[in-house]
């Protein structure tokens, strides 16, 4: 599920396609009706036919093109119905899956200059195949419309399209490889009033918001995702031209508040404002306090922190027409005042503020309210019955988790009729209220952590048939689950409770379902019967399943993550698992599965590999390094996995947690180490790793699983002696060789690992002296060294000094502080005061197991599930335009633009 940017494209081309056709008929028909007696002129016709043969036409979308002699009612071309000149030539590509048509692609022919009248040029959505877009069309100069979305153009936009003075509508968004030393030339565009170049790369127009402030007729500027690069606000005072900007997008960019200058300086006529996922810090700019007119303002995942009363105050120019307010996912604090003269406010989307405070009841005056989200907050009081006395219009209604008490009659009669409910976080329970079992019109429905216990009612599963997303999970409802497969539920999670009994059968539209910690047991072969064609996450992890694993995984073709851990199956690991070429997280732990691994070469995308605490036994297979060139986290603990290190594995080059121990693994460490980057070089934060978070774990785990680096092969019976290329590992955080048969000598620049917080090495045949470098190993909290055959003086170092003793016991040759026992030629014994002072702290670190392998594992699991209470609600495939899809799509933004940046790179060289 790696965002490219083929994938945005084609969903892209299909949705806008279609509305194209629409356009496109409209405007054959409109030629046919109207050009009756004028004829197209013959020299018009000769370049249309010559710039036809420049294209590649492979579906024969152009077959009017032939047939018909009047060029006037060839398919995309509309002529005036006076003089019979060519005005319009529209070939922007529509998607049809009717008539399995393709785009169009080749040359575009200079023969378009012999189109004396051509004012509207439509190419979008064809594939040009990276050519540069042509210099002549600068030479169309009639052209008032010029669209090449989407149509695979790369490289400089010519600077002579400005001098398209008659041009008032420009649209190149979405060619990914076009770009852009400088836009000075968009200034020359004096007619301009549409303007989209949203999704092409900006970057580098250090000057845009001079070059488009001299824009005076431009009414619509859309520049989304386009890596902006920040304003300069001592640039931006000189600007004070002022444009007729009406509609502005600079959503997703990196812009910081010196944005809000321009903003508030380029024009005051605004109606539609999104900056929303950029950097935006501060307040509602008071520059905004003049805008009459304003509509809709997204201001949505940005880091704004002000008092919501200041922020409204500066807003109560818009009070008669502000129709969406969107300030979720910032730093808005204080308590909420009065909104009730906003009153065509239609969205209020205030989610993951700070807010605090009661929420007015004066809210329940907003009748045209449709949109209420003011989840994750701190709001307190209760909120009642009349907090929607008038919302007879609400839809979407999304409360949980704040500080407030709910106190609403299970008799009330809502005065809507909800699509969507969010209460998770909130004491419901017992018993659903009835007033939400009267909300049938349900497709969404959270109530994760209400305090619901008992059964469900008999008639929920009938009454909610509609329900797409469904989460009751963290309550104690326990109970049996029907037959589900007439259901429209594609995202489900009873997470959490005490249902039991067997796995029922869901819907064959399930996308993603979330069983874990519940008592389901029995075997599963019923997965079998299971169509789920679409099936993307699957887990059962904590329940009592038991048996074998059926081997019909084939029929998962889009399984993306699948943890059955922490059950009682058994039996070999089917080889159906195999076939499962999108999987990227895969956890069998800790059950009792026994036998070889099956061939899993073909998962190429698997991120992580649990499979601790099981019987398997076996080689560790090298298709492992070969073939999982994305794992991040490979667990194999507690096995019996036999054999030696497959040197294969140093070429897992994104790996951060490498877990072998407490195997029967035996002979010597690989002399590879340094071929693992991920460990050697901080700058090669890997892409793996955003997915795998983007796929399972929430999201400001993020940069923390990028600093958990760790090897852990102790309990083994490793032999040899350790590697002297280990010591490349520069960006290890902890390594645990312990309980192994290792013997020589450690390596002299073993404290070139300086990340080092945790090192276990007891518990080995280790002989000669602590290397010196040791002593510069500065984040050290854990270590033990005991019970090796290790001598001479401890370096000193006051890391070193500062561990117990115990740590370095068994080695009968070592000396120095803070041992007892001086080294030969040291007169006393010296008074080691560092070492009693922390002896305490060390200990407990250890026990603790802080840095441990065990520690990343359950770490990830704990996020799995906060992955669920946060991003599974996000995850919502409407139409509507929901803050939190947007919180996530800066996400998205992030790996599109990274992925982006990269490929330009390659081609630059
Ligand atoms: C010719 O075109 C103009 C403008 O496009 C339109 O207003 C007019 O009705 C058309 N005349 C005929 C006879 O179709
Ligand atoms: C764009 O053109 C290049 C070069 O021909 C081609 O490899 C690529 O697949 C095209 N991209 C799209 C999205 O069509
Ligand atoms: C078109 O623009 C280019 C570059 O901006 C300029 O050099 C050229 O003189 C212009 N041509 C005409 C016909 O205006
Ligand atoms: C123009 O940009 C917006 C983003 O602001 C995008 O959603 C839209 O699809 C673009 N328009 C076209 C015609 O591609
Ligand atoms: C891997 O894929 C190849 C080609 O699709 C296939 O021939 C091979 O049998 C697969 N291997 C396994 C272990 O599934
Ligand atoms: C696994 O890797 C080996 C060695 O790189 C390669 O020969 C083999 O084709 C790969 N198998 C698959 C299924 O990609
Ligand atoms: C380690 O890297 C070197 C050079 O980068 C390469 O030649 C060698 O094959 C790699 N070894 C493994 C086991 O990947
Ligand atoms: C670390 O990675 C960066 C970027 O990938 C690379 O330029 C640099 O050479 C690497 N350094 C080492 C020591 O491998």
């Amino acid at each position: 599920m790696f965002y490219s940017i083929m994938s945005g494209r084609s969903v892209h081309s299909v949705l806008v396609g279609l509305v194209c056709l629409a356009l496109a008929s409209a405007i054959c028909c409109s030629s046919v009706g109207s050009s009756n007696n004028i004829m197209c002129l013959e020299s018009e016709r000769h370049a249309l036919l010559q710039f036809k043969q420049g294209l590649v036409d492979e579906s024969n979308a152009l077959a009017s093109w032939k047939s018909e002699k009047d060029c006037c009612k060839w398919r995309g071309i509309a002529c005036n119905n006076q003089t019979g000149h060519v005005i319009t030539l529209d070939l922007s590509y529509s998607y049809d899956a009717n008539l399995d048509s393709t785009e169009l692609r080749g040359e575009i022919s200079h023969s378009l200059l012999e189109l004396p009248y051509l004012n509207y040029l439509d190419l979008s959505y064809n594939d040009f195949g990276g050519m540069i877009i042509p210099k002549f069309i600068g030479s169309v100069s009639q052209l008032k419309e010029l669209k090449l979305a989407d149509a695979n153009f790369s490289g400089p936009v010519p600077p002579q399209l400005g001098n398209l003075s008659n041009l008032h509508t420009l649209d190149l968004s979405r060619n990914t490889f076009v770009s852009f030393e400088n836009i000075e030339w968009l200034s020359h565009l004096s007619s301009l009033r549409y303007l989209n170049m949203s999704h092409l790369d900006l970057f580098e127009a250090v000057n845009w918001p001079q070059s488009l402030s001299k824009l005076t007729s431009l009414t619509e500027l859309r520049l989304s995702w386009c890596n902006l690069p920040d304003v300069n606000l001592r640039s931006l005072s000189f600007i004070n031209s002022s444009t007729s900007l009406q509609l502005l997008d600079l959503s997703r960019n990196s812009l910081n508040s010196s944005i809000f200058y321009w903003i508030a300086n380029v024009s005051s006529n605004f109606v539609h404002i999104d900056l929303s996922s950029n950097q935006l810090e501060g307040g509602i700019p008071k520059g905004f306090q003049n805008l009459y007119s304003l509509e809709l303002l997204y201001l949505g995942a940005n880091k704004l922190s002000e008092n919501i009363e200041d922020s409204v105050k500066t807003l109560s120019c818009a009070e008669n027409t502000l129709d969406t307010l969107d300030l979720g996912f910032n730093q808005f604090w204080g308590s909420l005042p009065d909104f009730t003269r906003f009153s065509n406010l239609r969205e209020l989307i205030l989610l993951r503020n700070q807010l605090n405070g009661s929420v007015p009841e004066s809210v329940g005056q907003l009748s045209s309210l449709e949109h209420l989200y003011l989840s994750w907050n701190s709001f307190t009081g209760v909120i009642t019955e009349s907090h929607f006395l008038n919302l007879s219009r609400l839809q979407a209604l999304l409360l949980s988790s704040n500080c407030f008490s709910i106190n609403l009659s299970s008799d009330w009669n809502p005065p809507f009729q909800l699509t969507y409910l969010h209460m998770s976080f909130h004491k419901l329970g017992p018993a659903i209220p009835k007033w939400i079992l009267r909300q049938t019109n349900l497709r969404v429905l959270f109530l994760s952590n209400a305090s619901l216990s008992g059964s469900l009612p008999n008639k929920f599963w009938d009454l909610f048939s509609g329900l797409d997303y469904l989460d009751l999970s963290m309550n104690q409802i326990h109970g049996k689950l029907p037959n589900l497969s007439s259901t429209s539920l594609g995202h489900v999670n009873l997470s959490s409770n005490l249902f039991s009994g067997a796995l029922p059968t869901f819907s064959p539209m399930l996308i993603r379902l979330y069983l874990s910690n519940n008592s389901f047991s029995g075997p599963l072969s019923s997965l079998c019967a299971m169509q789920a064609p679409n099936l993307e996450y699957l887990d059962l992890s904590k329940n009592l399943l038991s048996g074998e694993l059926p081997n019909c995984w084939m029929q998962f073709q889009e399984l993306e993550m699948l943890n059955l851990g922490k059950n009682k199956l058994s039996g070999k690991i089917p080889s159906s698992l195999g076939n499962l070429q999108g999987i990227a997280i895969l956890r069998l732990h800790d059950n009792n599965f026994s036998g070889e691994l099956p061939s899993l070469e073909n998962c190429t995308r698997l991120l992580m590999v649990d499979l601790g605490n099981n019987n398997l036994s076996g080689k560790i297979p090298p298709w492992i390094g070969q073939n999982l060139t994305n794992l991040v986290i490979l667990g194999l603990r507690s096995n019996e996995f036999n054999g030696i290190i497959p040197f294969s594995l140093c070429s897992l080059a994104a790996i951060h947690v490498l877990d072998l121990s407490h195997n029967n693994i035996s002979g010597g460490l690989p002399h590879c180490f340094n071929n693992i980057t991920s460990l050697a070089n901080d700058t090669t934060a890997s892409d793996f790793i955003v997915e795998l978070v983007w796929k399972g774990i929430e999201i400001e785990f993020g940069e923390n699983l990028d600093s958990m680096r760790s090897i852990d092969i102790s309990s083994n019976y490793l032999i040899g002696e350790i590697p002297p290329s280990i010591a490349s590992m520069t960006e290890l955080i902890s390594l645990n060789l312990s309980t192994n048969k290792l013997t020589g000598k450690l390596p002299e620049d073993f404290g070139n690992m300086k990340m080092l917080e945790s090192l276990d090495l007891s518990r080995n045949r280790i002989s000669g002296k602590i290397p010196t470098s040791f002593a510069s190993l500065n984040f050290l909290s854990v270590l033990d060294l005991s019970h090796n055959n290790l001598s001479g003086r401890i370096p000193s170092g006051t890391q070193l000094q500062g561990f117990n003793a115990s740590q370095y016991m068994g080695n009968l040759g070592l000396c120095g502080p803070p041992l007892t026992q001086s080294c030969p030629g040291d007169g006393t014994v010296q008074d080691d005061g560092i070492a009693r002072g922390t002896e305490i702290h060390n200990k407990e670190q250890v026990d603790d197991g802080l840095i441990s392998l065990g520690f990343f594992i359950s770490a990830l699991l704990g996020f799995v599930t906060g992955f669920w209470i946060v991003c599974f609600s996000l995850l919502l495939k409407t139409s509507w335009r929901y803050a939190y899809f947007r919180f996530l799509d800066n996400a998205k933004d992030w790996i599109y633009v990274k992925s982006k940046a990269k490929v330009r790179r390659t081609l630059q060289r």
